[in-house]
C-alpha cells in the first residue's frame, strides 16, 4: 500500500532543515550577485525593497552591497531567516507571502526570487502583493525554472518534476503566474534583464544533488514521490558516461508585475 502524497504546501520544517546547507547547494555568491544584477536595473535605488520569500538573505545582501539599497525581507522558514538576520538585521520578519506583515500600499517596490516553486498559495500570494504595493510599485519574480537545457540530464530531471507535480502547483513561468496576478489587478508587463549562464555538471554529480534532496528536501512528499526520485537517480546513473560532466546552459529572467498607478 502506498502512502498518500501530502498536498504540496511549503511547511517551515522544511527549510529549517536545509538552511545550513542552502547557499552552498544553490549557486552560492555567484547566483545571488548575478540575480542581484539582473533585478537591479528594474528598481529604483533610492526606494527600499521588500524581498518576499527571502530566504537566507543571500540574494537581498547582494542587492543591498549593489546600489546601497535597503531591503526589508520576510519568509516563513526561521532557520532560513536566522541566517537572513545575519546578513539584514532586524530588517526581516517571520512571515507567510500570503498574510504578509506589512501595511496597505506601504511597499514601493518588492522582489521574489525561486518562491514560487517552494508551494505558497500563489492566489494568496498576489492578492497580498496587490494589497501592499503603492499604486505604480513593482514586483519582479525570478522563477527557478527559467529556461532550462533539455539535454540528456534536463530530460530525466524534466520528467521527474513533472512527476513530482502533476497539477502544475510548482510551475513558476509567466504562463503559471500572469494569469493569477491578472485576477488581481497587476499587470503583466512581461520579461526582462535575460541572463546567460553556463555549468558543468555530470549524470553522477545530479543523482547525488537528487540524494542530498535537491527536490524532497524543500517539498514534502510522500512515499510514492521518493518512489519517483529513487527512479531518476537510476536514469541517471545509466545514462552513456555517467562520470562526463555535460556543458549546460540556462537562461534567467526576471517577470514583471506592476500595480497601475
Ligand atoms: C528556494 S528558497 C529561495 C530563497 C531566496 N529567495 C533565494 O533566492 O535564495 C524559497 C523560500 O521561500 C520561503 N517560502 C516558501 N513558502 C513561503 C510562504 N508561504 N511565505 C513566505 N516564505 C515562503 C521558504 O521558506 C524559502 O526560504
Amino acid at each position: 500500500m502506498t502512502e498518500a502524497i501530502r498536498p504540496y504546501r511549503t511547511g517551515p520544517a522544511e527549510f529549517d532543515g536545509i538552511a545550513p546547507g542552502y547557499d552552498e547547494s544553490r549557486g552560492g555568491a555567484a547566483r545571488a550577485d548575478g540575480f542581484a544584477e539582473q533585478l537591479s536595473p528594474l528598481l529604483d535605488p533610492a526606494l527600499p525593497v521588500l524581498d518576499i520569500g527571502v530566504g537566507t538573505g543571500i540574494v537581498a545582501a547582494a542587492l543591498t552591497r549593489r546600489d546601497r539599497r535597503t531591503v526589508f525581507g520576510v519568509d516563513l522558514s526561521p532557520g532560513m531567516l536566522a541566517l537572513a538576520r545575519g546578513r539584514l538585521g532586524p530588517r526581516v520578519a517571520v512571515g507567510d507571502a500570503g498574510r504578509l506583515p506589512v501595511r496597505t500600499a506601504s511597499v514601493p517596490q518588492a522582489v521574489s526570487t525561486w518562491l514560487f516553486h517552494a508551494g505558497p498559495d500563489r492566489t494568496a500570494v498576489f492578492r497580498e502583493v496587490a494589497r501592499v504595493l503603492r499604486p505604480g510599485g513593482r514586483y519582479l519574480v525570478i522563477p527557478v525554472r527559467g529556461r532550462r537545457p533539455v539535454d540528456d540530464i534536463g530530460r530525466v530531471v524534466n520528467a521527474l518534476e513533472d512527476r513530482l507535480d502533476p497539477a502544475g502547483a510548482r510551475q513558476d513561468g509567466p504562463e503559471a503566474l500572469a494569469p493569477v496576478a491578472a485576477a488581481h489587478g497587476l499587470v503583466y508587463e512581461g520579461t526582462a534583464s535575460e541572463r546567460r549562464t553556463t555549468f558543468e555538471v555530470s549524470p553522477r554529480h545530479m543523482a547525488r544533488s537528487l540524494s542530498g534532496g535537491l527536490f524532497t528536501g524543500a517539498w514534502p512528499v510522500g512515499r510514492e514521490d521518493t518512489r519517483f526520485v529513487d527512479e531518476a537517480r537510476e536514469r541517471l546513473l545509466a545514462l552513456p558516461e555517467p562520470d562526463r560532466p555535460r556543458v549546460r546552459e540556462m537562461t534567467d529572467f526576471v517577470m514583471v508585475f506592476s500595480r497601475a498607478a
